[in-house]
């Protein structure tokens, strides 16, 4: 019996296969590497001393896809392959869309031929659109703002109509807030290709100095610091909500959404400064404009999957810092030699 991960070589998915493993549960990896390198793979190996199948494999793939389900038995699905970057998917949306609504819709199918309807699918917070206000609940109205956000909600009704039509599915949707941070190791961590899109690993890259200075997008927002805020959760805290959210499948829970943050929000500032503090280093910064399509506070209640995960963020912002420069003086090009 085997837990199949589809993208178990990008960020989440390394640092979500290791706590599986962690804790003795089999393993399937399927990556097609778009995102990632086969060295996340050995590391997994390196930090867990555990093995596992692996197919570089494209989920678009369906012949291929059903290779991997004839030849394993495979019990549950955490779903992290995916195109995630807000501004190519506005440049690239057909790409986005068929990569991430296709891919999930092959995923289904094949699970569907071999009798696997135990799901949890990579969600975002990206859903909630432009809440009114924080902390955000699950039941929060829905929208997007760019087409990433739009294949996260489009999937999410596909997967709601998909256990209409056949109950025996038994779905967790974890919406994520803002994961950072690395394993403690400092062997697994955010490995962005070319400059990244994503606040801390642009700090972390200036407090290194592969880049010269953070360019803060927006200091007349409404928060107390005029910059954007948002619920930064340590990628393990988060890797640790799959291991209680396959438990929850694995009873028959129809369909659950679950918000996965930890509930404070902290602006860009609050970021540079705890970086600065955390490792000594100093992050040049300049105001920029906003960015069309940012928000100005995004937190998460995360009340629901307090009761009825029993899980809960325990690192700190602090830890967050110090796992993020431990990854990135230890791997300063990523997963390049
Ligand atoms: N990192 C975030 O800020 C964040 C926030 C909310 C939601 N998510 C979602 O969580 C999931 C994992 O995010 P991540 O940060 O680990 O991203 P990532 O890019 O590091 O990992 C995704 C992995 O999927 C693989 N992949 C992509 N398309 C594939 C395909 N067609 N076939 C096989 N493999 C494929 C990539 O090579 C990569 O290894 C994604 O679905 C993402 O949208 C991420």
């Amino acid at each position: 019996m085997a837990i199949l991960v589809t993208g178990g070589a990008g960020y989440i998915g390394s640092h979500t296969c290791v706590e599986l493993l962690n804790v003795g549960e089999e393993i399937v990896i399927v990556d097609n590497y778009s995102n990632s390198k086969p060295k996340a793979l050995e590391r997994i190996r390196e930090i867990t001393k555990k093995d596992f199948k692996f197919y570089e494999v494209d989920i678009l793939d369906k012949e291929s896809l059903e290779k991997v389900f004839s030849e394993n038995n495979i019990t549950e699905v955490i779903h992290f392959a995916g195109s995630k970057a807000v501004g190519e998917s506005v440049a690239k949306p057909l790409m986005y869309y068929h990569n991430n609504i296709t891919g999930t819709l092959v995923l289904c199918e094949v699970m569907a031929k071999y009798n696997v309807k135990k799901l949890i699918f990579s969600s975002s917070a990206t859903v909630y659109g432009m809440p009114k206000t924080v902390p955000i609940t699950e039941d929060f109205p829905l929208s997007t703002t760019n087409p990433y956000g739009t294949t996260k909600l489009m999937i999410e009704r596909i997967l709601e109509d998909l256990i209409v039509a056949d109950p025996n599915w038994s779905i967790a949707i974890l919406r994520y807030f803002n994961p950072v941070g690395a394993h403690k190791s400092g062997l697994i961590g955010e490995d962005p290709s070319g400059i990244p899109n994503n606040l801390m690993p642009y700090i972390s890259q200036v407090g290194s100095g592969k880049l010269k200075c953070l360019q803060v997008f927006g200091n007349d927002y409404d928060t107390p610091d005029g910059t954007g805020v948002r619920d930064y959760i340590h990628v393990v805290d988060l890797s640790l909500g799959h291991l209680k959210a396959i438990e929850i499948v694995r009873k028959q829970i129809g369909i659950e959404y679950f918000n996965l943050g930890t509930g404070k929000g902290y602006s860009v500032l609050d970021m540079v400064k705890a970086y600065e503090k955390a490792t000594g280093k100093e992050i040049p910064y300049v105001i920029a404009p906003r960015r069309p399509g940012d928000i100005g506070q995004c937190y998460a209640d995360p009340t629901k999957a307090k009761e009825k995960l029993g899980w809960e963020a325990t690192h700190t912002l602090e830890e967050m810092c110090e796992d993020t420069a431990r990854w990135q003086s230890m791997n300063p090009n990523g997963y390049e030699d």
